[in-house]
């Protein structure tokens, strides 16, 4: 979801108003993922680079995070979206990790959209937290090294219980990857809009998602 500060800086407006903005933005693309026939939707909200930004700016971003959970819950119960987190929530306030499993509880029977939200991200961070868990069980004995595969690699990530995903949009022009789930997008498509993210509407994420539907992906085979 890139793209925030500068859609407020260009309008002479504090980075935090973008973020605000990009909020809005999320509800309306929570609204329209499931007619145009996304069930699982990933958004990088605050990767593990992003403390090096202001403390105002994360402080702010941390209280949007918060407000998000407490005003959201209702209207996305009623619209049967789950709800889950990834990243590492050990540093984040024990009052959002709180507000976080509360709203995964509360959702956790609904399955018309699969919402996860990276916060406290970062795609090394995670395979590292993973190694140190599956080495931790080798160590003790209760795995053979030898039995280490793509799949027992997979079940120790974050998203161990979320497909792979199948379409990776980045917002606001970047052409990086920025360690968003570098193991888990080892095959799927990428999209780069120069739409900033406050301004990424519906239309738009239609018009991708009939690009997308379009590619032919063969993952590793020759042409047919
Ligand atoms: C990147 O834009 C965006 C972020 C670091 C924050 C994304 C967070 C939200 C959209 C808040 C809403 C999220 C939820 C879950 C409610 P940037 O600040 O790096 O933009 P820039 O590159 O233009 O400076």
């Amino acid at each position: 979801m890139d793209g925030n500060g500068r859609w407020a800086v260009n309008k002479g407006w504090p980075r935090l108003v973008g973020h605000r903005k990009g909020a809005e933005r999320v509800k309306e693309i929570v609204r329209a993922a499931p007619d145009l026939g996304v069930r699982w939707l990933t958004i990088y909200a605050f990767s593990t680079e992003n403390w090096k930004r202001s403390t105002k700016e994360v402080i702010g971003l941390m209280s949007l995070f918060a407000s998000y959970i407490q005003r959201e819950a209702e209207g996305l119960s009623r619209e049967g979206v789950r709800m889950r987190f990834i990243g590492d929530r050990a540093r984040l306030e024990p009052k959002l990790q709180e507000l976080m499993g509360w709203i995964e509880a509360r959702t956790r029977g609904n399955g018309r959209l699969n919402l996860t939200v990276a916060i406290n991200y970062g795609g090394r961070d995670e395979i590292t937290r993973a190694v140190q868990a599956l080495a931790r069980q080798a160590a003790d004995g209760r795995l053979d090294p030898g039995a280490i595969d793509d799949e027992c690699i997979s079940a120790a990530l974050d998203t161990h219980d979320l497909p792979d995903p199948d379409l990776v949009i980045r917002t606001s022009g970047e052409m990086r990857v920025s360690n968003f789930l570098p193991w888990q997008s080892a095959y799927a498509e990428f999209e780069f809009s120069p739409v900033l993210w406050p301004d990424f509407t519906p239309q738009v994420l239609a018009e991708i998602v009939d690009r997308f539907a379009g590619r032919e992906r063969r993952f590793g085979a020759a042409q047919e």
